[in-house]
């Protein structure tokens, strides 16, 4: 729940959103405090920019949560819903969730482990290959979850980017030293996940949706439709997110829709994506792309999809 001091942080009541929709300000960038649960990475496409237009939008009331590309879990974090049930198809990062909501304290400490060596550019080779050695094994394990926050932070960018075989393959951005993690940050994040019972689940986003109900309120926030051949960013797996993908997606919101599920969505503002819902509810918005490493080309406009009276 937000704090008096930070009115605008949470979304969690129809007072905050309310408040957010009479402003139509973006989310505020000042830090959670560290005893709140909050995206553990830095996430490609995460969605801190959007955030407050994004919890503006979401209904004031809903069943259960579902969020299928969930990601960083930006939107997650901030809505912090009483019934949840997040997945995405990033085996590594569903297990990161999973060990936090176990135990966080022992992925606190695998982590401050790797971080009390100093970084040099053989010793981030040397852990990214521990971590692809997990990768290639199917192994999802404390010491998977810690690698793959300890790579977050010392990859460029924070990518996360595989190779033909599936292999993370992002450089080393250079940092040396530091936390890479705050433990109590990560004891909150675990904490809200167990006390909230948030189901996670990894797959595909269809799979993931098949027990959404009437009433339940979905966000999906898909890898995005390129807007250029450079500003290609959807290869998060090995598989890669393909028109098809996309077309798979805009059915599966006509058939949830069809159920009575509050339905909202976003995408970058390609013709393709406009195309797929045309129909439904649409908002051009600005957003900054935090991912792009050229800070003078981190604009853009997305797009917001919903299925219901949210917004005028
Ligand atoms: C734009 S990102 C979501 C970002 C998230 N909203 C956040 O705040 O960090 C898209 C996510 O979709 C996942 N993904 C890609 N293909 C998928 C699929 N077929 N089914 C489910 N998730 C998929 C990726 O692993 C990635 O985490």
């Amino acid at each position: 729940m937000a704090d008096a001091a930070t009115p605008k942080r949470g979304c969690r009541n129809a007072a905050d959103r309310g408040l957010l929709k009479l402003l139509e300000v973006p989310f505020p960038s000042a830090p959670a405090p560290l005893s709140a649960p909050a995206p553990f990475v830095k996430w490609a496409g995460g969605k801190r920019q959007l955030l407050g237009l994004l919890c503006a939008r979401a209904p004031a009331r809903f069943g259960r949560y579902y969020e299928p590309f969930v990601g960083g879990g930006a939107m997650l974090f901030a809505l912090r819903p009483e019934r949840a049930c997040v997945s995405d198809a990033n085996a590594q990062l569903v297990n990161c969730y999973r060990q936090l909501k176990e135990d966080a304290k022992a992925v606190a400490a695998a982590i401050q482990t790797l971080d009390a060596v100093p970084c040099s550019r053989e010793r981030y080779l040397a852990l990214r290959s521990r971590y692809n050695g997990k990768l290639e094994a199917g192994e999802l394990d404390c010491e998977g979850a810690a690698l793959f926050i300890w790579l977050n932070r010392h990859c460029f960018n924070g990518l996360y980017r595989v190779n033909g075989k599936g292999l993370f393959n992002v450089p080393w951005n250079g940092r040396t030293q530091g936390p890479s993690a705050s433990a109590e940050r990560l004891a909150a994040t675990g904490g809200w996940l167990k006390a909230a019972d948030v189901e996670l689940g990894c797959g595909d986003f269809e799979q993931a949706c098949e027990a959404v109900e009437a009433g339940d309120f979905v966000y999906f926030d898909p890898p995005y439709v390129p807007v250029s051949q450079t500003a290609r960013f959807t290869s998060y797996a090995r598989q890669g997110f393909a028109q098809a993908d996309q077309e798979r997606l805009a059915a599966l919101f006509a058939r949830l829709d069809a159920r009575g599920a509050k339905l909202l969505l976003s995408n970058s503002d390609a013709p393709l994506v406009r195309r797929l819902y045309r129909g439904w509810r649409i908002e051009a918005v600005d957003a900054k792309r935090a991912i792009c490493s050229d800070a003078s080309k981190r604009t853009g406009r997305e797009i917001i999809v919903a299925n219901f009276a949210s917004f005028a």
